[in-house]
């Protein structure tokens, strides 16, 4: 929630801010603003509610002075409703100092009321102005922006990266991150701070990682990092693994659509390099192997799709592990008083991996004595940085808000942990996990498949229901779970009532919401063998025509049986159960897309949203 981008070099920082931003839009898109240190000394600044392209028009009809250092913010709202003056930067030291902030300052009322007694006025509801008014007063003390931001990090509660630059010091980008987060770019005789690396990928791809509680200042020609103590750090370097171009829309109407199109590619790169002459080998899970033999609980904590996955993902990982699974919502988790021991092993499930929510699951986790292991989709995002650790998806940026090709990534993940668990413990047959394997090698073809036979069908069924005011969806066992999934994103793309519910509940309260037209999606799982799932889905497909729904089944190709029975038979190529969310997820995906944009809504940036839920 909320992206940052700043810069010192020898160019004009304007358009390096305003496409970092554009990069960072997924982040927040309800304000943006820019600050920038011109060549006479003066600090210029510009924001706008509304989405980057109100403040770029803006800028477009009134420049400001050019200037090689700046910093820009693409906003979420938390403290304050989406206005020019709540946008960031905030202005303190006599409109000197420029700040800007992602997260939420808890204790920023007593802050405020302590300010206002020394006189301070603020022109906008904001925490972040608090702070800024706070690194104004201590850098009027001293003179120096460093020793500014140590000072009052240290009486900040909550989470907040926070950038600033003063006018006294051009070619100098101060940054300070607790659980928030905050990259740095290292380029040629240039350098840039990011609240992800796609704010500068771009440029550089050479990237930095800062740690929790640090502080950095980046210069032309340099990058300090220093704990909040004043202590220098080692800071980890990493290379970004995709270029520019991965995080453009190329040609495609939506990143949405481009990102669903990419979902065999998820499921083939997440795969690459894990699967040995048949066998499932995670290389970074080396050095395990005696901790997972012994572990006698998994629990999987995530929000949103991300922990529909691994609700999928519990079905593979007790079948192949034997050992006991629970799903749970990170924020719940949290709250409770929940049972961990050395021998728990903690999933957590994250594309972006800085869900606030599931960040402070893991370090509850951990500090209890469990090990934490991250599925992740970004690198050196904070979760994996704080987990013992990591199996990275590989899906590539996602910048369409709502996640789709991660969701794959994350299922295949998921099975390819249970898997390798499994093998370390003995407790998958070699024979099951051989042909696990070759499932899985083949989940890339089929959901193309999928996507070439379906997709226009299933975009005109979207056309047809445009005026649908709600939509249910049912599915049993791993259908269950992609009944939820498909629901969720129905929610947030079209902003129609949704719900997904587990087939075999539909008799205990859901059937009374069946009226004549009710359209129901059903995740149909295959007839072979023992296809005793299948004709009791059938039979509830029976109970919802007959009270006058339309049925829009999930089936797979030369299911005969679905055909009587639903309106609409949509198909998925023949896959072992397991293996068939992977499948059955696509046309949900297609559809929830489909719908909103015959709704001409924004499929990318869903209104109240944003795509990284940076604050709990
Ligand atoms: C829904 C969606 C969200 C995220 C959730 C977790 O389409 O994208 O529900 O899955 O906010 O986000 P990550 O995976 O970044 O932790």
């Amino acid at each position: 929630m909320c992206g940052i981008i700043g810069y010192v070099g020898p160019r004009q920082s304007q358009d390096i801010l305003l496409a970092g931003l554009a990069r960072l839009e997924y982040r927040g898109y309800d304000s943006a603003g820019i600050a920038v240190i011109d060549g006479d000394g003066g600090l210029g600044m510009r924001k706008r509610a509304g989405k980057l392209s109100v403040l770029r028009d803006d800028l477009a009809s009134t420049p400001l002075a050019d200037g090689t250092t700046g910093i820009g913010h693409t906003r979420w709202a938390t403290h304050g409703g989406p206005t020019d003056a709540n946008a960031h930067p905030h202005l303190a030291d006599d409109d000197k100092l420029a700040v800007i902030h992602n997260g939420i300052i808890e204790n920023f009322a007593e802050l405020k009321s302590e300010l206002m007694g020394e006189g301070v006025t603020f022109r906008s509801e904001t925490d972040t102005e608090v702070a800024a008014a706070m690194i104004g007063r201590e850098y009027a003390r001293t003179g120096d922006l460093v020793s500014a931001f140590r000072a009052v990090v240290s009486r900040l509660d909550g989470a907040y990266t926070l950038l600033a630059m003063h006018k006294d010091h051009p070619g100098l980008v101060v940054g300070a991150r607790r659980n928030s987060p905050l990259v740095i770019g290292l380029g040629e005789g240039e350098n840039f701070l990011g609240s992800d690396v796609a704010a500068f990928v771009e440029h550089t791809r050479k990237a930095l990682a800062i740690g929790q509680d640090e502080i950095v200042a980046i210069t032309p020609g340099g990058v300090e990092v220093t704990d909040f103590s004043g202590a220098p750090v080692e800071v980890e370097a990493f290379e970004v693994t995709w270029d520019a171009s991965a995080a453009e829309k190329g040609g495609w109407s939506s990143f949405m659509a481009k990102e669903v199109s990419e979902e065999p590619e998820a499921v083939a790169n997440t795969l690459r390099g894990r699967i040995h002459e048949g066998r499932v080998e995670i290389p970074e899970l080396d050095g395990m192997d005696e901790f997972l033999a012994d572990i006698d609980r998994i629990l999987v904590i995530a929000c949103g799709t991300a922990a529909y996955a691994g609700m999928v993902g519990k079905y593979a990982l007790e079948t192949w592990t034997r050992v006991p699974v629970d799903v749970e919502l990170a924020h719940e988790f949290r709250y409770r008083d929940p049972v961990l021991s050395p021998r728990t092993l903690v999933v957590s499930i994250s594309q972006s991996g800085e869900t606030m929510d599931t960040l402070m699951a893991v370090k509850y986790a951990r500090a209890r004595g469990a090990k934490t292991l991250s599925i992740c989709n970004t690198q050196g995002a904070t979760i994996p940085r704080e987990s013992d650790a990591i199996v990275y998806t590989h899906a590539g940026p996602e910048v369409a808000v709502a996640s789709t090709k991660a969701f794959v990534a994350q299922i295949t993940a998921l099975y390819l942990l249970a898997l390798h668990v499994g093998r370390v413990r003995g407790a998958v047959d070699p024979v099951a996990a051989v042909e696990a394997v070759t499932e899985l090698e083949a989940v890339p073809g089929k959901i193309a498949r999928v996507l070439e036979t379906e997709q226009t069908r299933i975009e005109q069924l979207a056309h047809w229901m445009a005026d649908t005011r709600s939509v249910l969806f049912l599915g049993r066992n791993v259908g269950y779970p992609i009944a939820l999934e498909g629901a969720l994103k129905l929610k947030e793309l079209a902003y129609i009532h949704a719900e997904g519910f587990a087939a075999g509940e539909l008799k205990h309260g859901p059937i009374a919401l069946i009226e004549p037209g009710q359209p129901v999606f059903v995740v149909v799982p295959s007839p072979r063998g023992s296809g005793e799932m299948h004709k009791k889905v059938v039979s509830n497909i029976e109970e919802i025509r007959a009270r006058g729904a339309r049925v829009i089944a999930i089936a797979e190709e030369g299911d005969v049986a679905v055909l009587p029975a639903a309106d609409e038979v949509l198909r998925i190529p023949l896959a072992a159960p397991m293996f068939e969310p992977l499948l059955a997820v696509v046309p949900l995906h297609i559809f929830a897309m489909g719908l909103a944009e015959a709704k001409g809504l924004d499929v990318d940036q869903p209104r109240n949203l944003a795509k990284s839920v940076t604050v709990e």
